[in-house]
């Protein structure tokens, strides 16, 4: 089968289309064969070696992919072969991966591979961060950084659902006109405008009640300052770096709390994964979730990919297919 490998640490430059055998079903495992993969800001950090799981060479990168069930270990009796379904594991810019039940999602039939490829990661991580981690509700203020991306997009959309009023930051006019297509309230161009003074502005000074943040380094502590007494700040990534390190002391003078979220944790706990599902399910169904396609590459074309998702001009999902 085809799949992208690299064997050093680096940039999109490392990865390359290589033949490898099909992987060997094992005892509590099925085998996937893909059809929509994914891109998540993570796979770049994976290839460069910073992400949590780390590369053992020769790797594959991915996390994310829909397709159809091609085997299932004896062991398993929840999925069967030729089931529709999506996943999130470690490998999936491949024909094949081999994935452990408990990542897989099957697929409803109205949902197509495309949405279906954006619920492991990119709805799920917006839907725990204002549902699970936060509880968001009719009245709140919520601000999303890097709107128009996927995790984003999910999440302007589910606080939308839950009530909020929302404010989306975003680089780029193009990105700013999709995400109020989306059902943000207000945009800001944070590249041209300050956007604490804005959220300020546009709260009449009281600030915002969640801020979710996967940008760091350029956007926390600014975060922090434009948070309202009792706000809420979820740290959840770093494109643009690490932020300083935090002096707690000082989230006194609001009351103010600073959470950090990751998904993977979330799989291995049944009732609240059954909780983010049915309401995601709910929200896709009655046409309040849904992730704009921002790119299609060949799986060939992985390194063409993330240098796209690099240069800031994504939107939404961009796929890659095998
Ligand atoms: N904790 C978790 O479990 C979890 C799960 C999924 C994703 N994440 C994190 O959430 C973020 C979004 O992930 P995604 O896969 O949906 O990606 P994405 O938002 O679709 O794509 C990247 C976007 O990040 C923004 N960005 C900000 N600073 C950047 C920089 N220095 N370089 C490149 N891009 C930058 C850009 O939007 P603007 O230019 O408009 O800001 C860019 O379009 C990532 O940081 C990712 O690591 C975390």
């Amino acid at each position: 089968m085809k799949a992208i490998q690299f064997d050093q640490l680096g940039g999109p430059e490392v990865m390359s289309l290589r033949e490898v055998p099909k992987p060997e079903l094992r005892p509590g495992t099925v085998i996937v064969k893909n059809h929509i993969i994914t891109i998540n800001f993570g796979d770049i950090f994976f290839t460069r070696g910073e992400y949590i799981v780390k590369p053992v060479f020769p790797d594959t990168p991915g996390m994310e992919a829909a397709g159809i069930v091609d085997a299932v270990a004896p062991d398993v009796t929840d999925l069967k072969p030729g089931m529709r379904v999506a996943y999130i594991g470690m490998g999936s810019y491949a024909d094949y991966t081999r994935i452990r039940p408990s990542r897989v999602i099957p697929l409803p039939d109205y949902m197509s591979f495309e949405q279906g490829a954006a619920l492991p990661i990119a709805m799920l991580t917006a839907w725990h961060m204002l549902h699970t981690i936060h509880q968001t509700r009719e009245g709140q203020t919520v601000l999303v950084h890097s709107a128009a991306g996927g995790v984003g997009i999910a999440a302007v959309q589910i606080a939308k659902a839950a009530g909020a009023r929302v404010i989306g930051t975003v680089s780029s006019a193009e990105k700013a006109a999709l995400v109020t297509k989306f059902g943000a309230d207000e945009v800001i161009d944070y590249e041209t405008q300050d956007f604490a003074a804005e959220v300020m502005r546009l709260s009449n000074n009281r600030g915002i009640d969640l801020i979710l943040d996967a940008v760091g380094k350029p956007t926390f502590e600014k975060g922090l300052r434009c948070l309202a007494p009792f706000g809420h700040m979820i740290l959840f990534g770093r494109a643009g770096g690490l932020p300083d390190p935090l002096n707690v002391a000082k989230l006194m003078e609001k009351s103010l709390t600073v959470s950090a979220f990751v998904l993977p944790l979330i799989y291995s706990n049944r009732e609240v994964m059954r909780r983010g599902l049915e309401h995601s399910f709910q929200l896709i169904r009655e046409g309040k979730l849904t992730v704009p396609i921002g790119g299609t590459f060949p799986l060939a074309q992985a390194v063409e990919a993330h240098r796209f998702v690099l240069s800031r001009r994504s939107t939404g999902k961009v796929l890659l297919i095998p």
